[in-house]
């Protein structure tokens, strides 16, 4: 058999691909670890679903519309802005990947910070393309000055933060606006759940590209569907590298169906908030863990155990202790300024106290 790394271009040969969280399959999971919407879709989504299968499934003979069309029309509507103006992608994911094809390379540097959505060094790297990393420090403000200062191409900044939860506010962004020259990408992929957007300031800002996705506050993280926001000129773009039938038939018509039913999320949305903001009073007073205040659909905190110890080791015992009792939730090691830390995603009301109860237990153990 040949050596098929040897055949592989050497970048892709030694790259690590990107890791999601565990999807695991048996029954009796509390899934708290990858941010999914704790409730249903709303019911349009399944009536719209069987409505484009029909009795026997004829239409999926076809191909779907290329450029999502009747999606770009309901998107750019939503967001009181013109067709030309948004682009569909198979998830954010695919949207990201697009920005990166469009203008990374050795050369041209795509920016981040860190900590944020860990996809994009994966994204750049595929490219063999060069990262611009600005760190964050433990207080988790926008280091402004920096990313208005950075001479990325495209760079990509997640709001609010994940894994984090603390948002940015156009005051800030403006800020960097005012003087970065490259495309500012915000990942607005927990936006729904956030007091504020940066859909307002694109009419002022031709290098602004706001992305969103359904897989959040849409409840639809399995029919994989995000949009882009921005100036015509850098849609066009996107769409020179985007595959031909990005979004299927299903996808598509799922995604028209909750766009289109704005009450139902909104009452979802409001369900979320209030179940994170109990979740945030309850470890930050209650438990003493020091907790970001979160603007997302999860929580950010460190878990002290008995003794009043936090750090790394400490968050792994309560996320393995968590994990032997089916309680899912995530942990992110590698980085000092997340791994003292457990990210937990807003789930019912039922969950969160499942999830109460099992910490209650760590904490006798
Ligand atoms: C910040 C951020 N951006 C994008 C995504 C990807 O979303 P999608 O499911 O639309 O690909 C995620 C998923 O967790 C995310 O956390």
């Amino acid at each position: 058999m040949p050596d098929f790394s040897t055949l592989a271009l050497p970048h892709i040969a030694k790259l690590h691909a990107y890791t999601p969280g565990l999807q695991p399959t048996g029954p009796g999971w509390v899934k708290l670890n990858t941010n999914e919407c704790p409730y249903a879709p709303s019911p349009h989504v399944a009536e719209a679903l069987r409505r484009e299968i029909g009795d026997d499934g004829a239409s999926l003979r076809l191909y779907p519309n290329p450029k999502s069309t009747p999606l770009r029309a309901a998107a750019a509507k939503l967001h009181d802005l013109r067709e030309e103006n948004v682009i569909i992608g198979n998830g954010s994911d695919d949207l990201l990947n697009l920005l990166i094809r469009a203008c990374c390379t050795q050369d041209a540097a795509a920016g981040f910070t860190l900590p944020s959505y860990s996809l994009y060094p994966v994204l750049v790297e595929i490219q063999d393309g060069r990262s611009s990393v600005i760190e964050f420090d433990r207080t988790m403000r926008l280091p402004v000055e920096k990313i208005a200062g950075s001479t990325a191409r495209a760079f990509f900044l997640t709001s609010p933060n994940a894994p984090t939860g603390v948002a940015f506010s156009n005051a800030e962004l403006e800020r960097v606006l005012a003087s970065f020259r490259g495309l500012l990408v915000v990942d607005e992929a927990y936006a729904p759940f956030a007091q504020e957007n940066a859909v307002p300031l694109l009419p002022r800002y031709p290098n602004l590209v706001v992305v969103r996705t359904l897989s959040k506050a849409y409840a639809l993280a399995g029919i994989r569907v995000g949009y882009a926001l921005a100036h015509a000129e850098v849609i066009d773009l996107l769409d020179r590298v985007r595959d031909s039938y990005n979004v299927n038939r299903l996808s598509q018509a799922a995604a028209l169906a909750a766009l289109g039913d704005q009450a139902y999320y909104g009452g979802v949305i409001a369900k979320v908030q209030a179940t994170r903001d109990g979740g945030v009073r309850e470890l930050a007073e209650r438990r003493g863990w020091f907790t970001y205040p979160s603007q997302a659909n999860f929580i950010f905190t460190e878990p002290k155990n008995a003794r009043g110890e936090s750090g790394p080791a400490v968050a792994q015992a309560a996320w393995n202790f968590l994990y032997a009792r089916k309680v899912l939730v995530r942990h992110f090691p590698s980085h000092a300024l997340t791994a003292s830390f457990l990210r937990l995603s807003v789930g019912t009301d039922g969950e969160m106290g499942v999830l109460r109860e099992t910490f209650d237990a760590w904490l006798k153990s």
